[in-house]
């Protein structure tokens, strides 16, 4: 018995589609994505989610990015240096080539959650579509509730924020009108309780007619990078090479990194997964192959390797780097990026939250 397609097997096929509309009819398309500002992007980022959004806008898609703040007290009690982490993400956007600027002239529009209030309009308005059931399904909840079972030193509750954190994302989404969100895997499970909010908000409120957007995420083709240790790259793994660092932080980091003592550079993922790590890294930044650039170390062992990836990873990100000093000083441009995005986004939640109220017959 063939078995129905998986929600994995569904996205797969529907984002080939969706890439050929795309290409056809950009302007059908409005991309809305982000990030928690909860540290400096890394390699990953760059190569699993920022070149995907650089490239939609090119194509001459509207992108909305977020800058997810409010959601930085989903998994941690102390939020850190969030405004730090707002400029990171902010600097690290622009320099890998998001333009940002007015929606006639096709720039992206950047903002931070505190900026616009009507988004969290939208996400109460939403929480009424949503059981408790499915929010205690999500995959990540489940996780991030096991995990905090799980953590040595004491119990750490599961905040309502965290429970609600999936509503919060698709507030985000449809507050905005996106139709695409460009999305890992992990993600896809959170799109869908935007999709299921949508649809539900649509038939129970809209007469017909729809109220909410139901966007569709488009996967992104770019395998899982792993860090420096051949796990996922993370930024709290202290495995990842951030964008912001400099060349020789990044030699160091790499220099680290855990490998094993034969001489013979192979690629092989299952038997030596840090070795392959690094090839893999080595290999997306220089468009070669894993198994050409083990093929370049041969015998050169881990010395060898490492100083291959540390100069194909420090020369991909160059132009990145640069571009990104001569933006970290412009502070008066990185303000007036948010407030223009702000903006943008104020009038897209506000015109939502009129209409959901209007549907729901709320307000006055
Ligand atoms: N939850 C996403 C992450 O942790 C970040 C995010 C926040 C996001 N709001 C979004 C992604 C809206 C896509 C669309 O990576």
């Amino acid at each position: 018995m063939p078995h129905p397609p998986t929600p994995l097997e569904n996205a797969r096929r529907r984002s080939a589609d969706l890439l050929a509309e795309v290409h056809a009819d950009p302007g059908r398309f409005r991309v809305v994505t982000g990030d928690r500002p909860t540290g400096p992007l890394h390699l990953g980022h760059l190569l699993g989610t920022l070149v995907n959004r650089v490239a939609l806008q090119r194509d001459g898609v509207e992108v909305f990015v977020v800058i997810a703040d409010h959601q930085v007290t989903t998994d941690r009690d102390d939020p850190g240096d969030v405004r730090g982490a707002v400029r990171d993400l902010l600097l690290d956007n622009l320099a890998a080539g998001l333009e940002p600027g007015p929606a006639e002239r096709g720039g992206a529009a950047v903002f931070v959650h505190s900026a616009v209030p009507a988004l969290h309009q939208v996400f109460v308005l939403l929480l009424g579509l949503v059981t408790e059931a499915e929010l205690r399904r999500n995959p990540t909840v489940k996780a991030e509730a096991a995990a905090a079972r799980a953590r040595p030193g004491g119990h750490r509750a599961v905040s309502g924020l965290l429970l609600t954190y999936p509503v919060h994302q698709a507030a985000d989404v449809l507050s905005c009108r996106g139709t695409l969100v460009p999305v890992g895997q992990d993600q896809l499970p959170h799109l869908e309780i935007a999709r299921t909010v949508a649809r539900r908000c649509n038939e129970r409120f809209g007469g017909g007619g729809p109220v909410l957007v139901e966007p569709e995420p488009l996967l992104s083709p770019v395998p899982l990078l792993a860090g420096t240790d051949g796990r996922k790259m993370s930024k709290s793994a202290g495995n990842s090479i951030a964008l912001r660092a400099s060349e020789d932080e990044t030699a160091r980091l790499v220099r680290s990194a855990r490998t094993d003592a034969e001489r013979r550079i192979t690629f092989e993922p299952d038997r030596r997964p840090e070795v392959a790590a690094l090839l893999v890294t080595a290999a997306a930044c220089s468009g070669a192959t894993p198994e050409a650039v083990a093929e370049e170390v041969g015998d050169g062992g881990a010395v060898r390797l490492k100083a291959v990836v540390t100069e194909a990873v420090n020369e991909h990100l160059r132009p990145l780097r640069r571009r990104r000093r001569e933006l970290e000083g412009a502070d008066d441009h990185l303000r007036s990026v948010l407030a223009a995005g702000a903006e943008r986004a104020n009038e897209a939640a506000g015109g939502t939250v009129a209409r959901v109220l209007e549907a729901m017959g709320l307000g006055v």
